[in-house]
């Protein structure tokens, strides 16, 4: 009885000094030895060090990967992979306080955030255990029936390459590692510098589970180092990025050399366009939400706040006013609603955002600066901030900030909210807000963004396919869509007669 009493052993402190990567299921250092440090963008401190591993270590891991993918992990049937992924789940369920717990202290998101996105995790893998068992060719008529037969097989793409941002080091690992598993991929996952924590422990999580070595791979290392080796790698068969437009596009060159595979979720500047009719109550706060969630550091964050001029100046009182009252500081406060931002290279992009804003004419309505009351000055902290007497040629307007800045801006018909909406070179996402069922769907059809929200915004499930247009990318995460970019089909002949 005792020993299943208390069969879960803790993972590795977050905060522990020195970590190690995890290649061919095995705990190793960068073999040149070196280390970079991730800091706590709370407090500025240091919180542990991590291999900096670069492309000598990416050709082990890739290789590890190629290994496992011909090898023991090609035996794996639907079923095993089913049931692996479903073990996975209940390991992320059992260890989220620690998972959580790792991404607030490494990358500042709000630990009640953190701790409420349990169920989505634990879901997105059982949704990808599902499609596991679901994976299926189809016989397709060819004009010489009874003489020729022909099939499609839909078989796994080969070895993936993994490269993920720091503002949801869990969620982004989960967004690759679920569909690699499912469909019998294997993977080599580089995170973000600024948080690698989290991605190392899913690396445990993964081992414990029983995933074969060389199957999920963990190395740690910097963009222009180890991401840029393992989007070269001439043994890669597909690269799935998240991350900036321009890094985007150095991946995609990089997948030239062998013809790799690409799926791409970039960067975004995604527009809101609340109209005379909204129910104000409920478009304030979800509009404060799409603007200032996660600190503004999310792709589909809504910057550009289109609102219709009869109500533009109510409205963006009461948001300047519901921005003013959101509670920022240290992640690990339990009533914090906006924490700092994941590095002092953001923080300081970001102010000089807010900088140019006022310089090119727009008008601070909340926020406008950074935080330093306290013990906040230590961290990067950034009011989230409402800019009123915006236009659409400002640089706050048109560029992607990534921090809690929001740009309202006046509309006098919507088919100018429209064209203004779909004037940027982004496609990622916008929202709508109107109580008109037909101007709802109108306007959802019209913007030209990957995803659109109406009276809501963030919704997001493993079931549906997220993914951009125009420079945010290509290539659907989640939905069957999403299993897509990780199975290749093939065609067989079969001569009858
Ligand atoms: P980034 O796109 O450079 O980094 C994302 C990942 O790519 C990291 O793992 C990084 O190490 C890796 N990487 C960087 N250069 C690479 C290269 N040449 N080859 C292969 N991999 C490479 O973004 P970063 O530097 O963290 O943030 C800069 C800005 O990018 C942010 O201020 C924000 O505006 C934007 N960004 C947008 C994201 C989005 O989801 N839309 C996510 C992260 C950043
Ligand atoms: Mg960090």
């Amino acid at each position: 009885m005792t020993a299943t009493i208390e069969t879960r052993q803790a993972l590795t402190p977050p905060d522990s000094a020195e970590r190690k990567m995890f290649v061919d299921g095995a705990w190793v250092d960068a073999l040149s030895g070196e280390t970079m440090e991730t800091i706590n963008p709370a407090t500025g401190e240091r919180l542990a060090v991590v291999p900096r591993g670069r492309r000598e270590d990416i050709d082990l891991a890739v290789a590890a990967a190629r290994r496992a993918f011909e090898g023991p992990w090609s035996r794996f049937k639907p079923a095993d992979r089913q049931r692996l992924l479903l073990r996975i789940a209940d390991l992320f369920e059992e260890h989220w306080d620690e998972l959580s717990l790792s991404d607030t202290l490494d990358m500042g998101k709000p630990l009640t955030r953190a701790r409420a996105d349990k169920g989505r995790v634990a879901g997105m893998l059982r949704y990808y255990a599902g499609m596991a068992t679901n994976l299926d060719g189809r016989t397709v008529d060819n004009s010489q029936p009874g003489e020729m037969f022909s099939y499609t097989r839909r078989e796994p793409v080969g070895v993936v390459g993994a490269i993920i941002p720091w503002n949801a080091p869990i969620a982004a690992s989960i967004w690759k590692i679920g569909p690699a598993l499912a469909t019998g991929c294997t993977i080599v996952l580089k995170p973000s510098e600024e948080a690698p924590l989290s991605p190392l422990l899913i690396a445990e999580l993964m081992n414990r589970a029983g995933v074969p070595a060389g199957v999920v791979n963990v190395v740690t290392g910097s963009g222009t180092e180890a991401g840029a080796a393992l989007a070269e790698h001439l043994d890669v068969d597909k690269i799935a990025f998240t991350g900036s437009t321009l890094t985007g596009q150095s991946i995609l060159r990089a997948s030239a050399n062998n013809i790799k595979r690409v799926s791409l979720e970039l960067g975004g500047k995604s527009p809101l366009i609340v109209c005379a009719d909204a129910d104000l109550d409920t478009a304030v706060p979800t509009v404060a939400l799409a603007a200032f969630a996660n600190s503004g550091q999310i792709c589909i964050a809504g910057s550009r706040l289109l609102v219709d001029r009869s109500i533009h100046d109510e409205f963006v009182e009461r948001l300047a006013a519901y921005a003013s009252a959101l509670k920022v500081g240290p992640g690990v406060d339990p009533d914090t609603e906006i924490g700092p931002l994941v590095s002092k290279r953001q923080l300081d992009k970001v102010v000089g955002f807010l900088d140019a804003g006022v310089e090119e004419g727009a008008t601070v309505r909340a926020g406008g600066a950074r935080i330093e009351r306290g013990e906040l000055a230590a961290g990067n902290f950034v009011a989230p901030t409402v800019f009123g007497d915006a236009s659409d040629s400002m640089s706050i307007v048109r560029e992607e900030i990534f921090g809690p800045v929001i740009s309202a801006l006046p509309f006098d018909s919507l088919d100018e909210a429209v064209k203004r909406a779909n004037a940027t070179p982004y496609g990622l996402a916008g929202g709508v807000f109107t109580r008109d069922v037909g101007t709802a769907h109108q306007l959802a059809a019209r913007i030209r963004a990957g995803s659109v929200w109406v009276n809501t915004y963030h919704a997001l499930d493993p079931a549906v396919p997220f993914g951009g247009f125009k420079m945010s990318g290509f290539g659907k995460e989640g939905g069957s869509e999403h299993l897509d970019e990780y199975l290749a089909t093939k065609t067989v002949w079969v001569k009858l007669d």
